[in-house]
């Protein structure tokens, strides 16, 4: 490998880490254990829907979810159904072409597990208003998704290496609140995938802090300070997230000390040497954003503890995890 004396371009990038996706396939490939979806759905729960099969309608009675789960397990599931436009995301900024395009492929196979199996279990265990989650589908993947990194590989392995980690942990939380051991069981399980996916993407950026370390180190920044979840633009996702929030499932203390810090420590950021102005300049900006991140987690903290001590005075209870 050679260290950046000029910026290297797209295609620089894309040739000098293609033996670490090589690499990182390969490890990735004998990792990641196959899983069947259909194995962790409780189908003798299901019965017919109204319509066509003239079944029964759903009702909110029949949900079992606290309503902070349901939220939740629909945020995670839309963000999933979106598939079709990550793929063609990366597949613009990765080609298709060699492991790149090995890779592109095989994590849109993997990531096509998800929704798949988060659906059929909501359907089957009448968890959430099957004609509301369709609309939902329908207008959220309309809306479709653009990446604010596509066309910047840099940036692009930044945001997944942190969204990989921030999906893990949604997923994981989620199931956690939904207090049902399948639940928990078939999100653990696509937690997992999602932790993989966020290893081979923190291994090839911290391959490429090594190739063009002032380059990556900006591309870093700049994902730091514009990071918004893959599922932001879920209709009422704010009211959504903030429902999430509020019950410990992703937050800002999350996202910063269980997202963010670990990848960063991961690529050694703050023990790099040799960089130039371009690269002190962007980690002097990355160190205040965290500092700035931990300051905001801390008064969302306290806002959060005061409502839930006063609804708790009122006797009314918020759904925590
Ligand atoms: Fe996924
Ligand atoms: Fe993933």
């Amino acid at each position: 490998m050679t260290v950046d004396v000029r910026p290297l371009t797209q295609t620089d990038l894309l040739r000098e880490l293609q033996p670490v996706v090589e690499e990182n396939l390969e490890r990735h490939l004998t990792v990641a254990k196959e899983w069947m979806p259909h194995e962790y759905v409780p189908w003798s729960e299901g019965r017919d829907f109204d319509g066509i099969l003239g079944g029964e309608a759903w009702e909110p009675g029949q949900s079992k979810m606290s309503d902070v789960a349901r939220t939740s397990l629909i945020v995670n599931l839309l963000t999933e159904d979106n598939l079709p436009s990550y793929h063609h995301e990366i597949a613009t900024v990765f080609g298709r072409d060699g492991a790149w395009g090995t890779w592109v492929h095989q994590w849109t196979a993997e990531e096509g597990r998800h929704a798949t199996a988060i659906r059929d279990y909501l359907l089957v265990t009448r968890a959430v208003d099957p004609v509301a989650l369709e609309r939902a589908r329908m207008t959220h993947m309309g809306a479709g998704y653009e990446s604010a990194n596509h066309d910047d590989l840099l940036r692009s392995l930044a945001y997944v290496s942190f969204q990989e980690l921030a999906t893990r942990i949604s997923h994981r939380n989620t199931g956690k609140i939904t207090r049902d051991p399948i639940a928990d069981q078939l999100l653990a399980r696509i937690a997992l995938d999602e932790n993989l996916h966020m290893l081979f993407y923190r291994n090839l950026l911290g391959a490429a802090l090594e190739v063009a370390p002032n380059q990556t180190m900006r591309a870093i920044t700049e994902v730091v300070k514009t990071f918004e979840m893959p599922g932001h633009s879920i209709e009422n996702f704010t009211r959504k997230s903030v429902q999430i929030a509020m019950s410990g499932i992703y937050d800002l203390r999350i996202h910063r000390d269980d997202v963010l810090a670990p990848v960063l420590r991961a690529w050694g950021v703050f023990d790099l040497e040799g960089l130039d102005a371009e690269g002190e300049a962007a980690r002097d900006e990355l160190s205040a954003l965290l500092d700035g991140l931990d300051q905001a987690a801390n008064r969302f903290e306290e806002k959060r503890d005061t409502h839930h001590e006063k609804m708790t005075a009122r006797g009314q209870t918020i759904e925590r995890i």
